[in-house]
């Protein structure tokens, strides 16, 4: 099984393009991974504890369970809108989730993994934790992303984070593929050094939060909310699960390392410390660790931080209203490199869209399709002798499809889509090359023609396939135009030079991505 997950969102405010572009990268994941052949299960969700949302609804003055309801349904609203299909929802309100999570903390405790102390300290309200000495800056403060910071003294249960962090640091540097990319991996070693010795305080008084799932064994404390937050990968994974719980069977879904994609601000310390130690305090073995992709984030052009306050928040559901679900999910996926960060540009993605959707597939359908009706009456031919430009054309072909696997087994969209463009212009340049329209003018030239139109046609094909997990309502017309019912069956390894039989009826062209025009002033 293929699990791959996403981090789940806090409800605390509207989904934006950060939130759009991590779970539309996870969907075109777990498409790809389905062509590629594998069984995929894809869990994505929200995180609605803790006291931010606690904060917020008493501000609204409704209670926190009615202001998370609300939240939460503007993310499955829009992960509706741009196609997100993902296969298991976790919401930690979800009493399966808070079952598991509390028998978690029971076994914890059983093993003596979970101990009660008091502790006086700087707490960080925004972050909702405390803080030490190594987290403040050069001139000994603590800076602005802690938010108000005040000091209090109160006694909580804490997890016994130091057992862990020895195993973590030799796991972390023996295990090739745990951080992806490997980049972040000297970033989450140094960070561990840091962090030796201390242990993680995983419980909230109720006196100051309510909004949180309670011990089972102490009804004075909720659970930290990031705590709570990374069960939900086996939670809803069907981890301590009733038979009758509906959720899936957590031996099959965990039977290969889970893939988690996670913003890098959130690597260290959340998943790259706190969850792998949790992990391997519960009795996960270094074969069972998940494996973290960590993406990069999508700033303002400038490469300035989006953020509320200065107001420069992209909102995808406006954006796709503006300018279509496709052209969306295409720009999120296409400008950016896995891993690094991109700057958010309007431009670039009304360019891209022409260009490489609206222009260059545009133009190969078009050729394909129109031409097939007008000239063939839609019925395509092969078996005419070939010449260097038609070999020429099919070795591009296998080369974009070996190219694009590369690229997507990586996790590498843009290049991916990268080498399917490189196809489409070969194609197009073929087509100027060949002249279909000058060859329809002699009727001695018929055999040409066909093989010409033939070789647009299976390029347009592949290119149905090979889009598919990236715009798979655009693909599925695609497919359908070109009379291939099998996309929703089809395999890469199925693809081969000759999707289309001799003879093969090919249906009416409609345009598919139609150019995005903007009112320039
Ligand atoms: N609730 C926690 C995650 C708990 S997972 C057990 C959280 N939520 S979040 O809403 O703040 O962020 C959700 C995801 O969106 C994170 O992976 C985060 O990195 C990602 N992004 C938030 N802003 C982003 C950008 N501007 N760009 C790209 N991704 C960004 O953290």
């Amino acid at each position: 099984m293929f699990f791959l997950t996403t981090a789940i969102d806090y409800t605390n405010g509207s989904p934006h393009i950060g939130h759009a572009y991590e779970k539309v990268l996870a969907d075109v994941i777990a498409r790809y991974r389905r062509l590629r052949g594998d069984e995929v299960y894809f869990l994505t969700g929200v995180d609605q504890h803790g006291q931010k949302v606690q904060q917020t609804a008493e501000k609204e003055g409704v209670s926190p369970a009615d202001f998370v309801a609300r939240t939460t349904g503007k993310f499955t609203a829009l992960w509706e809108k741009l196609g997100v299909n993902y296969d298991g929802w976790a919401a930690t309100t979800d009493e399966r989730h808070k079952a598991c999570v509390r028998s978690i903390l029971t076994s914890l405790k059983n093993q003596g993994q979970l101990y009660k102390k008091s502790h006086s300290g700087h707490y960080s309200v925004r972050q909702e934790q405390f803080l030490q000495d190594r987290d403040r800056d050069e001139a000994g403060n603590f800076g602005p992303e802690w938010g108000e910071v005040v000091e209090i003294e109160e006694e909580n249960w804490y997890f016994k984070l130091s057992d862990h962090t020895d195993w973590l640091k030799s796991f972390i540097e023996s295990d090739p593929a745990v951080i992806i990319p490997s980049f972040r991996k000297s970033e989450l070693l140094n960070a561990l050094e840091k962090n030796s010795g201390i242990d993680l305080c995983i419980s909230r008084p109720k006196e100051r939060l309510q909004w949180g799932i309670e011990f089972p064994f102490d009804p004075n404390y909720v659970t930290y909310v990031w705590f709570d937050a990374l069960i939900n990968y086996i939670s809803f994974a069907g981890y301590h699960a009733a038979a009758d719980s509906g959720l899936p069977d957590f031996d099959e879904i965990w039977s290969n390392r889970p893939i988690h994609i996670i913003g890098k601000d959130i690597l260290i310390p959340a998943h790259g410390i706190y969850w792998l130690c949790m992990l391997h305090a519960m009795g996960f073995s270094d074969a069972q660790m998940p494996r973290l992709l960590v993406h990069g984030f999508w700033n303002s052009r400038g490469g300035d931080k989006m953020s509320k306050s200065t107001g420069n928040i992209v909102d995808p559901d406006l954006l796709a209203d503006q300018f279509s679900t496709e052209a969306v999910r295409y720009y999120l996926v296409r400008d950016i490199v896995t891993g690094k960060d991109s700057d958010f540009d309007m431009d670039r993605l009304v360019m891209l869209f022409n260009t490489e959707l609206a222009n260059e597939l545009g133009n190969l359908c078009n050729r394909a399709l129109n031409m097939s009706q007008r000239f063939t009456g839609g019925i395509l031919h092969h078996g005419g002798p070939l010449t260097e430009d038609d070999t020429a054309l099919q070795a591009s072909l296998t080369q974009s499809i070996h190219d694009y696997q590369l690229a997507m087994d990586e996790f590498e969209i843009s290049k991916g889509l990268e080498a399917l463009s490189r196809h489409i212009v070969h194609c197009n340049q073929y087509a100027e090359r060949m002249k279909p329209w000058e060859l329809n003018k002699n009727p001695e030239n018929h055999q040409r023609l066909a093989t010409v139109l033939y070789h647009l046609a299976e390029s347009v094909a592949h290119a149905s396939v090979l889009l598919s997990p990236i715009l798979p309502d655009a693909a599925a017309k695609l497919a359908a135009q070109i009379n291939l019912p099998s996309l929703t069956t089809l395999k890469l390894a199925d693809l081969h030079w000759g999707l289309l039989p001799d003879g093969h009826l090919i249906e009416k062209p409609l345009p598919i991505f139609p150019r995005i025009i903007t009112e320039k002033p």
